[in-house]
C-alpha cells in the first residue's frame, strides 16, 4: 500500500526504526503489559545492545517509548529480565514506592574491568518502568565466563521459604544454571541442569515456570525451555522445552530423550520443540500476570539470516503473543499454544465454507476474502490427496503454501515461492512439523501478516513461525490438493487489516 512500507506487519510488534532481537523483560505491572527488548539505537543491524522498550494495555496495541537501558563503553546490555520487587527485598526502593529490578546481563567489553566476561548485573525503576538507573555495585554474580548470560528469576514460594530465583544459561556448556537470593544483590549457587535433548547449538534464553497439567491444580509440573542456536528443529536457532520437577534446588526433566549406548540416539524429532519454524527465537514469558498466565514472545527471525532480511528502516518484529498451557498426549505432557491476538469480528468474516469438495488442482477463493492480514479458521480431509492445503499471499507466480502431507503425516509452510527469498541463501524453505489426524481431518489455525505466517495446528499443539517477503499485491488465497481429491470440511476467513490499519 502507498505511504506504507512494505514488509511493516500490522499485528506484530517491531519497533518504528532499527534493529531488535530477543524479548526481555517482559512484564505485566498495574495495567499494563511491558515488552522489552534487545535493540540497536543506532543501527538497523545487529549492535550497540540495548535495552528497547514499549507497553500495551492489552498484548496487542503497542506503544513505543524511550530506550530503557543502554549500553556504553564498557558493557553491552544483554538479554535478562525483570521483577517486582513489592517487599523491597533489594533495598533501591525509596519511600514507599515498588522497585521494578531488571537483571540482564553485562557483556563486558575488551576495554573494561571484565574484558570479554559476561556476568549478571542490577538496574532498577522507581516510575513504573519508564527511566532505569543502573546499580554501581555491578555485577552482583560473576562466574568469570565469557558464555554466562540470560538470567530470568522469578520469586519461588516454597512451604517454609521464599527467595529469588535465577536460571541463566553457560552458553558453550549447554547447560543452565541456578542460583538463589534474598536480595537480589546476593546470589548462592543451587544446581545445574543439561547438557540433554538438543544440544548442536549454544543454549541460550532459559526460562521455567509452573503449570496445571490439564488444568488440574493437584497436578503441577514445571517446564524448562531452553532456547539454542544453531540446532533448532527448522534449522539455525530454535527452541525447545523439558517438562519435569523443581523442587527449589533442582530441576528434574521428565522429558529427557535417553541416548543409546553408542552415545547417539534422541533423535531431533523426539525433542519437545517450542515451534517446528525457522522465526521463533529466544521464547520468554511474562512476569507477574494475574494468575499467573503463562504467556509467551518469541523473536520472530533466525541468527543464520537475521540481519540479513529485506526490511527498513527497521528490522525483526516479535512473534505473536501466545498463551500456553499442559495437555497430555499419549501419555506425555506436551505444551499448547494459543495465540493471542486481534479477536476477529465476526462481521469481519470475509469467507465461510462449510463441505466443499477440493478437486486435484488449485482453485482461488473469492476475491473478498483476499488480504495480507488475515485470520483463517480450517478443517480439512486429505480424503484421497495426498497434500492437501492453502495458498496464502499469492500472485504473479508467488505464494506460500500451508498444508497437510498425508504421506510424511505432517503439517507444513512451504515458503520456497513465497516472494523475495534470494536475499540469503538459507532462506528459501519448507519446514514440517509432525501432526496426526483427528477424525480424518487437520485443524488449522493461521495468521498471516505483511511480512511472516504462524500456523497452529492440532489446537496449537505443534506450530510453524515463519517470515516471508511477498510483494503488497500478492493478496490472493487458494486452495488446493495434489494427486486425488479432499474436502474443506470448515473454512473461515477474517481480515484483521481493517481493524488494525
Ligand atoms: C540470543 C542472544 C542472547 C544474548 C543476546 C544478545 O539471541 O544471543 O544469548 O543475550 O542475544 O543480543
Amino acid at each position: 500500500p502507498i505511504g506504507r512500507e512494505r514488509f511493516r506487519p500490522s499485528i506484530h510488534y517491531t519497533a518504528e526504526q532499527n534493529w531488535l532481537n530477543d524479548p526481555n523483560g517482559l512484564l505485566y505491572y498495574k495495567g499494563l503489559y511491558h515488552l522489552f527488548y534487545q535493540y540497536n539505537p543506532r543501527g538497523n543491524v545487529w549492535g550497540n545492545m540495548s535495552w528497547g522498550h514499549a507497553s500495551s494495555p492489552d498484548l496487542v496495541n503497542w506503544t513505543e517509548r524511550p530506550v530503557a537501558i543502554e549500553g556504553d563503553v564498557n558493557e553491552e546490555i544483554f538479554s535478562g529480565s525483570i521483577v517486582v520487587d513489592a517487599g523491597n527485598t533489594s533495598g533501591f526502593g525509596r519511600a514507599g514506592t515498588v522497585p521494578l529490578v531488571a537483571v540482564y546481563t553485562s557483556a563486558f567489553t575488551e576495554q573494561s574491568a571484565f574484558p570479554g566476561v559476561q556476568a549478571q548485573s542490577l538496574a532498577y525503576s522507581l516510575d513504573e518502568g519508564a527511566t532505569w538507573a543502573k546499580y554501581e555495585g555491578n555485577p552482583v554474580l560473576n562466574r568469570h565466563s565469557r558464555d554466562f548470560r540470560d538470567p530470568k528469576v522469578f520469586r519461588y514460594e516454597g512451604l517454609s521459604e521464599r527467595y529469588w530465583v535465577m536460571v541463566a544459561v553457560e552458553a558453550e556448556d549447554r547447560t543452565v544454571v541456578l542460583y538463589r537470593s534474598d536480595d537480589l544483590r546476593e546470589w548462592s549457587f543451587l544446581s545445574s541442569f543439561g547438557p540433554a535433548n538438543a544440544t548442536g547449538g549454544v543454549w541460550e534464553c532459559p526460562d521455567l515456570f509452573p503449570l496445571a497439567v490439564d488444568g488440574d491444580p493437584d497436578r503441577l509440573k514445571w517446564v524448562l525451555i531452553v532456547n539454542l542456536n544453531p540446532g533448532g528443529i527448522a534449522g539455525g536457532s530454535g527452541g525447545q522445552y523439558f517438562v519435569g520437577n523443581f523442587d527449589g534446588t533442582t530441576f528434574t526433566s521428565e522429558s529427557t530423550i535417553p541416548k543409546d549406548s553408542e552415545g547417539s540416539g534422541g533423535g531431533q524429532e523426539e525433542c519437545n520443540w517450542l515451534d517446528w519454524g525457522r522465526d521463533y527465537y529466544a521464547a520468554v514469558s511474562f512476569s507477574g500476570v494475574p494468575g499467573d498466565k503463562p504467556i509467551m514472545i518469541a523473536w520472530m527471525n533466525n541468527w543464520d539470516y537475521g540481519n540479513d532480511i529485506p526490511t527498513h528502516p527497521w528490522k525483526s518484529a516479535m512473534s505473536l503473543p501466545r498463551e500456553v498451557s499442559l495437555i497430555t498426549v499419549r501419555g506425555v505432557p506436551r505444551l499448547l499454544q494459543r495465540a493471542i491476538a486481534v479477536v476477529p469480528d465476526p462481521d469481519e468474516v470475509t469467507l465461510a465454507i462449510d463441505h466443499k469438495t477440493v478437486d486435484e488442482g488449485a482453485e482461488s477463493l473469492p476475491e473478498e476474502c483476499w488480504g495480507s492480514v488475515l485470520h483463517i479458521e480450517a478443517a480439512l480431509t486429505p480424503g484421497t490427496a495426498r497434500e492437501i492445503g492453502l495458498i496464502v499471499r499469492g500472485g504473479r507466480g508467488e505464494g506460500t503454501f500451508i498444508g497437510y502431507d498425508v504421506e510424511t503425516g505432517s503439517v507444513f509452510v512451504d515458503r520456497r515461492h513465497s516472494g523475495d527469498v534470494d536475499f540469503h541463501p538459507d532462506f528459501a524453505s519448507k519446514e514440517r512439523a509432525p501432526a496426526d489426524l483427528t477424525g480424518g481431518k487437520i485443524r488449522l489455525r493461521i495468521y498471516v501478516d505483511h511480512s511472516s505466517v504462524e500456523v497452529f495446528a492440532q489446537d496449537g499443539l505443534v506450530t510453524i513461525t515463519d517470515q516471508i517477503f511477498p510483494e503488497p499485491s500478492s493478496r490472493e488465497i487458494a486452495i488446493y490438493a495434489t494427486h486425488g481429491s479432499g474436502a474443506i470440511d470448515s473454512l473461515r476467513i477474517y481480515n484483521l487489516e481493517r481493524t488494525t490499519t
